[in-house]
């Protein structure tokens, strides 16, 4: 593996049946990275983070973090190393408060305990702007307190890397805008962020590096602005549009991509919480 990584995939390979998930997938992120995924839906980017996580085991190939091998370490070990996640759907405690999720998650996934626990759960609200909302039970959150809630149970379990799955799906541009300035300031604390998103201005805010992500291969991987105009890129995502403002500066007018379930930069409905 190259010496600085501090996730790498060599030669994975997962499959659902016929449905190709990862196709002897190779690829590093480096200490402090941000990279953003999108594809298609059903490209298979939530698999790819269940390899990543240890949710979901390969059929071949092999994971490395920080220099250890992985690869069947379960998820809860694999969070312990420093590999936090969020899922697509938010998966609260609902009858518990905002404050016992996140020291649940200090305590189980941070392996943390007593002072330090509560002190890392009282520093991921804060982190999140969720402070104010400490007390409140979980199951009356609305969609933007949710996410926020997933992101401050991923932070209080201590990641190095932490991956975002559609954490800006649903919310308004303004929420989207929150949220960026949120998972900005994670990331300047020293964690690598791999943030899967359909919503491609939210990624193209923070991320200096984009993977696409389609049947099962990098169609493509690089600078944002370069992989959104690449023609493969394009082709994946045919039939849809991404205005201007979704594009980094300088990569011209309105180019064909987005994701299936945008067009425009309007926000699906529900997108992200199915
Ligand atoms: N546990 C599973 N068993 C069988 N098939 C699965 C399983 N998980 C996912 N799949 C299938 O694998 C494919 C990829 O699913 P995945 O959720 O990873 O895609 P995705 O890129 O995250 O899609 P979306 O953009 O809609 O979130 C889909 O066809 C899905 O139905
Ligand atoms: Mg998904």
């Amino acid at each position: 593996m190259s010496a600085d990584a501090l996730l790498q995939l060599d030669q994975v390979a997962k499959r659902f049946g016929r449905v190709i998930i990862a196709e002897d997938l190779s690829f590093a992120i480096a200490p402090g990275e941000a990279v953003g995924i999108v594809g298609p839906n059903g490209a298979g980017k939530t698999s790819l983070f269940g390899l990543i996580s240890g949710d979901l085991s390969p059929d071949a190939g092999k994971v490395t973090f920080d220099g250890r091998t992985v690869t069947r370490l379960n998820s809860a070990a694999r969070c312990r190393l420093g590999i936090g996640r969020t899922y697509q759907v938010p998966r609260p405690f609902g009858d518990m408060t905002v404050f016992e999720n996140v020291l649940v998650a200090a305590q189980q996934g941070g392996g943390l305990r007593r002072r330090a626990s509560y002190d890392a759960a009282a520093q991921a609200l804060e982190r999140t702007g969720m402070t104010g909302q400490a007390n409140v039970t979980a199951a009356r959150l609305g969609l933007l307190q949710r996410k926020r809630l997933e992101l401050a149970r991923a932070v209080a379990s201590g990641p190095r890397l932490l991956l975002l799955d559609e954490v800006a799906g649903g919310l308004t541009d303004p929420e989207v805008a929150q949220l960026v300035e949120i998972v900005r300031g994670i990331h300047a604390d020293g964690v690598a962020v791999i943030w899967i998103e359909h919503v491609v201005r939210a990624l193209t805010a923070f991320v200096t590096r984009l993977i696409c992500l389609a049947g099962g291969t990098f169609v493509g991987d690089g600078a944002p602005a370069a992989v959104l105009s690449d023609p493969a890129v394009r082709e994946v995502f045919l039939g849809t549009e991404v205005t201007a403002s979704l594009v980094p500066r300088g990569s011209g007018g309105t180019v064909p991509l987005g994701g299936p379930r945008g067009s425009g930069g309007t926000v699906p409905p529900g997108g992200g919480d199915e």
